[in-house]
Parts: C-alpha cells; structure tokens; sequence
C-alpha cells in the first residue's frame, strides 16, 4: 500500500511506530568554513527546541530521505493573474517532486485545493503544504494600513481587526501570514513605516501582541486561526538614511533598548514563526546572524517555532559581500537556525552536498524539518491537509456585513484631526456646495494602501462616494482631479477646472497625498513632498478664498508646513482600506468625533529626521538665544506635530495629577492618577498617555519614554480618573554593561494628550 493514500491520523499512528524521537540534549556539531587556505571551524550547536507533537514529527522524519527533508524547507510562490492566483507550471512540477514546503501568495479555496492535491497525491510521502500570504491589514476586507491602526492607540480593536483578517484569510485556505511587521520605524523617509505602529517601543509591542493574538487565537487548529510571524528580525527600521533593505549600523544599547522588545513580546506571545531581515546589523547579514537567531531569539529567549527567510534573502548574503557563494549562503542560514528559505532555492539545491561534505549537519537540518512539521501538525493538515479550503465557508465568510461594519470602525477611530481652526469642521449643513478636489478624491485603489492581500479596488469606497452618502438632502458635490497621483508627472492642466470649482463652492475637500506605492517596501523617500503639482493645486485653491478642509492619504507624515500655516482644517486619514470614504465622511460630518493620536513625531522638515519623542538632552540643551546650543539655525528643534498629538471636536481639561507614594522601592509600584474633563461640546474618546525621565543615571536617559497609556471615553461635562500602575520594574534601563538596573534618584512623571503638553510629578526610587 502507498502511504500518500492513507488518511493523516491512520498514517501517523502507523509511522509513529519504531520512530526515533529527536535529542533532547543540546549537541556541537562542527562546520568548517574554507577562505582561502585558511581553515576557521565554527562549533555551532543545533538548537534543540522543544516540539508540540514530537511523536508525530519524528514518525514522518523517520521515512523521508534527505532530499524531501530539504523539499520541506523550501517555500516559493503563487504569481497573480487577473483570475486570481496561478501558479507556474515549473513551481507545480516540484510540489510533484517534494520540492516545496509551502506557497505563499497562495490564496483562494480553488487555489489551494489545486496545489494540495498535487502535494498530497503526487509525492512519496504526501505531506501538505503550508499556504502563506501578507495578510497585512485585512484580506479581502482592508482595514488602515498598520500605521493607520496604531493611531486608535486601542490594541483590543487592532486584535479583533486581525481575528476578522484571519477569518477571511483562513477561509480562503491560507495557513499563515507574515504579520506582524515589529520593526520600530524612526524614519519616514522609510517607506515600510506604513507597515509599522510607529517609532515607539512600547506601541510597537502592544499592537504586535495584539496582531498575534488576532491572528493565532487561542488554539491554531481552530479553522478560523492562522500563524502569524514576527518580522523583521532585527532592526530593519533602522536602515540607514530610511532606504530600504539598507545597512543597519546602531548600538547595542539602541538594539536591545529600542528595537527588540517588541519581538521578545511575540515570543512571549507564542507568534509561531520569525522572519528574518533584509539587512546586516553590526557587519552580519541578519540572515545568517548567529548573534541574533541563535545567541538571542532561541538560547536567551527561547522561541521554538520555526524561522523563514525574507524574500531571496538567503541568496543576497553573496551581495553583502558575506558569503563567497550560495553553498556557503545556505551554510551559515542554517547554522543560524533559520529553517525555510523563502525564494532562494539555495536550501533545496546547497543542503544536501553540505550535509555530505560535513559543513551542515543533518541532525540541524531535521531540526529545521521538525520545526516545519510541528506546525504542519498543529494546524491539523496531517488529519485532513484540505480542511482549510472549503467553498462553502469561503463563501459564507469573505467580506461579510459585519466584517465591513467593524471596518469602518477601525477606519473612523485611526483618523488623526491635525488642524481645525474656528470649528471649520464638522461641516455644518449649511454647506449647499461642496467641492471635492485633488487626485485622491475619487480614489478606489490607493485608498488600500501598501499590501492589501485580496483587496479589490471596486470594494472600496472613495471619499466622493463616501460624502455623497452622508450629505444632507439638497447638497451638492462636485469633484475635480486638479493634478495626477505622481511623482514626477507635475501636469497643472487640471489645475484651472479644480480653482473654477472651489471658487463657486461654500467648502473644498481637497484629498491629496501619495499614491500607495509611495509608501511600502522599496518607497523611500528623500523628500516628503507632496508629489507631483499637488502643491500648485493647494495653492492654487487655497487662493480662490473659499474655506478648504485637507484630507491627506499617505502612508507617511509629509511636508504640510505650507497647509498648516494656510489651511482651515486637515485630516490626517492615512489610508483607511475599504470603508474609506464612509469613515471620512463620517468624521467630516460630525457622526464620528476623532480620536486618533499620532504614533510618530510628524516632521517639520525632512532634515531632522530622525526626530524621535525619546531623545537624549544632550549637554548643550537648546537655548534660542545661545548660538552654541544643539538646534537648527533655519528650523525649529521641534516637529511639526508631536508625538502623541491629535485633536478633537471637544476639548479635554487634565487636573490633579497625583502619585500614591513619592517614594519607591526598585521592586514596588505606585499609582499615577489624573483627572480628565470634557471641558467641550460632543462626546468624545481621549487618549491620556503616561512618560517618564530618569533624570540622573550612569547612562543618559531620554528626555520622555511613554510607560502607558488609556483610551476612555467622557461626555462633554464629564470627568473622569484616571489610574495607572507604575512598577519600578518598568522603569529599569541597561547599565554600561548593557544588564538591567535601576539605580536611585529621581523619576519625573508626565501625563498628558501628547508628549509635549503635560503635566509632571516626580517620585525617588530608593535603595
Ligand atoms: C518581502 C517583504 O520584506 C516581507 O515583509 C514579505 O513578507 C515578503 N516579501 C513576502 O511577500
């Protein structure tokens, strides 16, 4: 009998039988590495995780031969059609040869069926493959992009948008999705900031828990939970100058204080799987890093899921100028217990002659195999490898009503009200003519922004028809152009019409920004600019005197001083996914107050990036009157909108900050209370956030650190208390010798709506 034609559970009760379980022991196992003449020999031990069905894995490592161990830890993928997604025929001839573990941008139950047949039918042992894709901000039901979402600053939102994600996703047969994207971004000029919660630590891991938690649930066999992966381990974000997959060059202070704690987090979380990064850090493509997948993520951290590469990134060790060739490329990935190769092909092809000629081990090759399996094992695909993709359920679930609905929840609540003088928001009804102008005006495809899975443009609704839902009877839209979505396309043809318009208009809604290719993986940016004659359009209308309310979509802050200084009213709405123009229209009306807060300092020009909230004091603090002091002479310190910042349609009063004790102990705790008034006229949510300086310390502090912070929400003449717990444990800081202390001295503590409009206390840590 051929074992592909037994059913999973029968196969593995028979295969688990004389199984050999894997070691438990951590064992060296030596690699030479040949330069030259010269002979180094690393002892890189395989890290032996723990495994969640180590009986079963062991029964399948026990039949295959080192060429379908290998098939296992390969991953390519699925091309796009406009039918759907397709794949080559050569990609379909290894799934036959078991030469594939998986496909990502895989999708659809006919997709998938299709692929897991051949899997399942046509090779030796029929293992089932895993089907991934970058189920980002949605599947088919887009939410905001990422950065968009960190704006709510409400993680429990963001994991129920990713329970929807992973529902859809999970009914169109996928297994996993590469998100969460943990990468602290500190510069915008990086496009893949869009694709970040922003360049603070703490934010960064609370929606990354939150993602994880969205998108796992509690028990991966359920049909509705996908695998989530952590990525990009590590410190991509940091890519110098903001272009992409560039050279990470920062401390280890910065790495560790900064840039990491997010992916501890997920580990704690349980995310399944890691993603390694694009770039080096200190000199080591992230890739092939010893350092950061052995040392940090599985002997001090302990994460036993299994690690993908980036796309190629295996193969780009050889540009790094890292590795002489892609034999050695797949050497020190897997020495580094990275255990899927996404796109390279080089663990298919190198691995076997390696694990002859002794530089890998295949003991560390079945541990990357188990690590694969395990998984494999615990979404159930060994019981029924197609239980995933069923056409009734895919039909019954993608794009939902209620999917939609809470969409446009998460769309409202991720809009930041940068500017609103003299109330010129919401509209009032006595607005008769209004003209909607500018390229993003009538926009059903950027609106999705970066990655946007199964999205489709004819889903979405655009602000034109957004607004055109919600104005009162007897209201009248126009909409004009004006310019083209691009960046170097700087046509004012359009200009002329759009000015026509405003002019015999009671308001514009003028939507500008970048085009969702501006931002994302491979869009930095030098500039911040609009693009294009988008700011000869600004201008332009701006000219004609009637009020103009600036709804930007971007993935990105831009340069928006001009505006500021001009402009009634802007509307930072990122991009808001499929509910788009319903949610503007919803917060330009007045049915939704905004909440958003920004979780980025919006530069006031590009030449301060980076202009991070938690920067040091330096020792020549600025002075305006000093000209030896650290500032700009032809710009301010500050940004332009700081961190934290976003405004309302009421207002919010803070009073009474007070502190349980003035005094604590290096393990005790206090509470920091304060109290918030709706001092204004409509209910609204306010986001009251916690800082924190240590002022003097045996290495330097930055100036603020958010600790925590509470969405609640107040009508208008209501008060509310608000209460954090502060334990001195959240405070510590790394030493010179980079352990974690917290020395006495003093602690200021600062709440408020953003960074820089607080009220402080302090209190002494002691002995
Ligand atoms: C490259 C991107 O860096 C990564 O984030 C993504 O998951 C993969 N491509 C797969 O699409």
């Amino acid at each position: 009998m051929e074992l592909r034609n037994l059913p999973g559970l029968l196969l593995f009760s028979v295969l688990i039988l004389g199984s050999t379980l894997l070691s438990t022991s951590e064992k060296p196992v030596g690699y030479e590495v040949y330069e030259g003449k010269e002979q180094i020999t690393t002892n890189t031990p395989v890290r032996i995780t723990p495994l969640r069905h180590p009986e079963k894995v062991d029964s399948v490592l026990a039949l295959m031969t080192l060429e379908e161990k290998v098939g296992q830890l390969n991953l390519l993928s699925s091309g796009f059609a406009e039918t759907g997604p397709t794949l080559s025929e050569e990609y379909r001839e290894m799934i036959g040869e078991a030469k594939l573990g998986g496909v990502f941008n895989a999708h659809t139950v006919e997709h998938t069926l299709d692929l897991q047949r051949i899997a399942v039918e046509e090779t030796r042992l029929g293992i089932p493959l895993l089907f991934a894709f970058d189920v980002i901000h949605g599947h088919r039901t887009i939410f905001p992009v990422p950065l968009a979402e960190a704006s709510t600053w409400d993680p429990d939102l963001i994991k129920k948008a990713s329970r929807i994600a992973a529902k859809e996703s999970a009914a169109a047969g996928l297994h996993w999705t590469f998100t969460p994207m943990l990468d602290v971004s500190p510069d915008p000029r990086w496009g893949r900031i869009v694709e970040s919660s922003g360049e603070d630590p703490l934010l960064n891991k609370r929606f990354g828990v939150a993602r994880i938690e969205g998108f796992q649930g509690d028990d991966l066999y359920e049909l509705d939970t996908i695998m989530a992966t952590a990525k990009h381990f590590a410190a991509y974000g940091a890519a110098e100058a903001g272009r992409d997959y560039n050279t990470v060059d920062i401390s280890e202070r910065t790495l560790r204080e900064i840039h990491l704690p997010a992916f501890k987090a997920a580990v704690d979380a349980d995310v399944r799987t890691f993603m390694t990064a694009f770039n080096e850090y200190d000199g080591v493509p992230a890739t092939g890093s010893d350092y950061l997948f052995n040392k940090i993520l599985r002997d001090d951290w302990g994460f036993d899921g299994f690690v993908i590469t980036d796309y190629t990134a295996i193969m780009e060790m050889i540009p790094h100028g890292y590795a002489r060739d892609e034999a050695h490329a797949g050497e020190l990935a897997l020495n580094a217990n990275v255990d899927m190769d996404m796109m390279s092909n080089i663990f298919l092809n190198e691995l076997p002659g390696l694990v002859e000629s002794g530089r890998v081990s295949e003991e560390q090759v079945d541990m990357a195999v188990s690590r694969i399996l395990d998984m494999k094992f615990e979404l159930g695909l060994f019981d029924d490898p197609y239980r995933y993709s069923d056409y009734d359920r895919e039909a019954e679930t993608i794009m939902r009503q209620d999917f939609l609905d809470f969409a446009l929840e998460v769309a409202e609540k991720s809009i930041v009200l940068l500017k609103n003088e003299n109330n010129l928001l919401p509209l009032s009804d006595s607005a008769k003519n209004i003209a909607i102008i500018g390229p993003l005006g009538d926009n059903q495809y950027d609106v999705m922004g970066s990655w946007s899975a199964a999205g489709e443009s004819s889903d979405n609704v655009s602000l034109l028809a957004g607004l055109r839902n919600a104005v009162p009877e007897g209201t009248n839209i126009q909409f004009s152009e004006g310019v083209p979505l691009s960046l170097d396309d700087h046509s004012a043809d359009g200009i002329d019409e759009a000015v026509n318009l405003a002019a015999e208009s009671d308001v514009v809604i003028l939507a500008l920004g970048e085009g969702r290719h501006m931002s994302g993986e491979a869009a930095s940016r030098t500039t911040l600019n609009l693009p294009g004659a988008q700011q000869d359009l600004l201008e332009a209308v701006h000219a004609t005197g009637t009020p103009v309310v600036m709804v930007l979509m971007a993935g990105r802050p831009l340069d928006i001083n001009w505006a500021n200084e001009n402009v009634g009213a802007i509307v930072n709405a990122f991009y808001l996914g499929t509910r788009t123009g319903d949610a503007i229209a919803s917060v330009l009306y007045g049915n939704h107050n905004p909440s958003g807060k920004l979780t980025f300092s919006w530069p006031y020009t590009v030449g301060q990036i980076p202009n991070v909230y938690y920067q040091k004091k330096t020792g020549r603090p600025i002075d305006p009157d000093q000209r030896y002091t650290s500032k700009f002479i032809d710009a301010p310190n500050d940004p332009l909108f700081p961190f934290g910042y976003g405004l309302s349609y009421t207002s919010f009063d803070y009073s009474n900050l007070t502190l349980s004790e003035t005094e604590i102990s290096r393990d005790g705790h206090l509470t920091i209370s304060v109290d918030v008034t709706n001092s204004g006229d409509f209910a609204g949510h306010e986001i009251v956030q916690l800082y924190t300086r240590k002022m003097v310390a045996s290495v330097t502090q930055p100036v603020r650190l958010l600790r925590d912070f509470e969405k609640i929400f107040l009508e208008p003449g209501e008060t509310k208390t608000v209460e954090f717990t502060l334990n001195a444990s959240q405070l510590t800081y790394l030493d010179q010798q980079l352990n974690p202390v917290l020395e006495p001295g003093i602690v200021k503590v600062f709440v408020g709506p953003n960074v820089s409009e607080t009220m402080e206390n302090e209190l002494e840590i002691i002995q």
